[in-house]
């Protein structure tokens, strides 16, 4: 396995409450252990995290597979297996 490469994390999205105003940290690489967000794992992979800042107060899925074409939200993409 390449060293850029994304990893699967999961096999379904994370459901998190996000608070207005507050700026997340998704991991895109899917290394690390506090998923959906960045832990710091992607150090030498290439990859980087998506930093984002919350528009509003309101509940979302984060994708854990790491294949969504909308990151850092799910679009269903991990029911798709290759
Ligand atoms: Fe995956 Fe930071 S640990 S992007």
């Amino acid at each position: 396995m390449s060293h850029s490469e994304v990893h699967r994390a999961g096999d379904a999205p994370i459901k998190v409450d996000l608070v207005e105003g507050e700026t997340y940290c998704w991991c895109a690489c899917g290394r690390s252990n506090t998923q959906p967000f960045c832990d710091g794992s992607h150090q030498g992979t290439g990859l980087d995290p998506v930093v984002f800042v919350a528009q509003k107060s309101e509940t979302v899925f984060l994708c854990c597979c790491k294949q969504t074409g909308t990151p850092p939200l799910c679009d269903g993409s991990h029911k798709k297996r290759e």
